[in-house]
């Protein structure tokens, strides 16, 4: 088969680096790709938000199969747009991904069924939403109604802070994202991912994942992308997967059919578990990044077929072979990130590490600059590694570390430290 990945990050070069291990792969394209998925398959520039560029694109080049990797096209329809011309999709619909796209549809979901989550409140004026925050009190959570790249959602912990972020929230910080506010009760306890594919009918779980949004060790620091995962998350115990299946994934997949936008593609619930009881946090519509690193280290090429058979409706056919082992991913920065940070700077050392099955550098922002390696993003290396322990999975992830020479970027030391203590 020839298969299409959309997007450029640490995700989209572990899904090819899967992708590719399967038999049925012949030709894999990425687009737009970066310097380290340059290496594994061929990476073409398109802009994967225009739903025509990307048909025909994949019309000339006979593709048979499309993996959408971020949020952003997925929310504006390409996956539709595609399927209406006729290729094969992995990845929810508009309307489906509006579960990311759209925090109180997602919240309305989780009241008609009775999905255990925050309760909220959702505005649309400064006022109404100045009078809730009043009326709840603090620590209390605000939250821009769309898409704002990981950044609209504030937590406030006294009222003067609640009350400033609701003031951001409607002047237009967070531009459209920010016209409409859901205001959540703060939730205790321990976060952790779940994974799962859904057909539009089934739902088969895949793999659960901790992640470290914090940029600084011991979880400080402001808020970024991810700094490091792992997999599995010892916090979702089977029995709290499976409340989390009975209590809200599968009731809300089956929400999603029965208002007649069934949903195709992975879920990610993020969850806030306690006392044995997940909650919900947010939904995604898309792997996680760097989550989904860890993942496709422990799936590898079995992550096609189940890819496949969710975007077939064949889930119901498939089981996930589960090696009992441990992935961890420690994300390497350009210094400064999350805030400004230096772009072109120099990394060496990559060439004389492992590459197989328990040892991966995945890139994110990377490019080729006069045959050097050089960063040009904020987060810019996954340095990966599988192990029969978490402990020798971390050990082997920091090892790897150890031997990349880039004096501009920084990672943490800690990745891991929750499951590991
Ligand atoms: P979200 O974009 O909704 O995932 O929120 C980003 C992060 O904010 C989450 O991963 C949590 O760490 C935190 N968060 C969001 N909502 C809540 C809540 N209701 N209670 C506690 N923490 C929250
Ligand atoms: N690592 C968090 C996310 O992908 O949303």
């Amino acid at each position: 088969m020839n298969i299409l990945i959309l997007g450029s990050g640490g995700r989209e070069h572990s899904l090819a680096w899967a992708v590719m291990q399967n038999p049925k792969c012949d030709k894999l394209i990425v687009a737009p790709g970066n310097a380290g998925i340059a290496a594994i398959a061929d990476c073409a520039a398109l802009d994967i938000m225009d739903s025509a560029a990307v048909i025909t694109f994949c019309e000339a080049g006979s593709i048979d199969f499309v993996i959408v990797g971020p949020e952003a096209p997925l929310a504006v329809g390409v996956s539709d747009d595609l399927r209406a011309a006729g290729f094969t999709v992995f990845g929810p619909s508009a309307a489906a991904a509006e579960l990311e796209a759209s925090k109180a549809f997602t919240k309305e979901i989780c009241a008609a069924v009775n999905a255990p989550t925050a309760a909220y409140g959702h505005f649309t004026d400064a006022g109404a939403a100045r009078a809730y925050v009043a009326e709840q009190g603090t620590p209390i959570v605000i939250k821009a109604d769309g898409l704002a790249a990981g950044k609209g959602v504030i937590i406030a912990m006294t009222d003067a802070e609640a009350l400033a972020a609701v003031d951001t929230m409607f002047d237009g910080t967070f531009g459209d994202a920010g016209t409409e506010v859901v205001i959540e009760e703060f939730m205790e306890g321990e976060e952790a991912s779940f994974f799962v594919l859904c057909d539009g009918d089934t739902v088969l779980p895949i793999g659960t994942a901790q992640d470290h949004k914090r940029v600084g060790d011991g979880d400080t620091g402001p808020n970024t992308g991810g700094m490091g995962a792992y997999s599995p998350a010892p916090v979702l115990t089977d029995e709290i997967a499976e409340r989390a299946l009975n209590e809200i994934i599968r009731p809300t997949m089956a929400e999603m059919a029965r208002r007649g936008m069934p949903y195709q593609g992975v879920l990610y619930a993020g969850l806030m578990i306690k006392d044995g009881q997940p909650r919900l946090v947010e939904y995604n519509v898309r792997f996680g990044d760097p989550e989904c690193q860890v993942l496709m280290m422990r799936l590898g090429a079995q992550a096609f077929d189940l890819m496949q058979a969710a975007a077939e409706g064949r889930l119901s056919e498939m089981q996930v072979n589960w090696a009992e082992d441990h992935a961890l991913t420690v994300v390497m920065a350009a210094n400064g990130y999350p805030d400004t940070y230096e772009k072109g700077t120099v990394i060496n050392g990559l060439d004389a590490l492992p590459e197989d099955s328990s040892n991966m550098v995945f890139h994110a922002g990377t490019a080729k600059k006069d045959g050097a390696l050089v960063a040009v993003g904020g987060r810019v290396l996954n340095v990966t590694a599988r192990g029969a322990t978490l402990a020798e999975a971390q050990k082997r992830a920091y090892a790897m570390v150890d031997q990349i020479d880039w004096p501009q970027g920084f990672c943490r030391r800690d990745i891991g430290w929750r499951a590991l203590d």
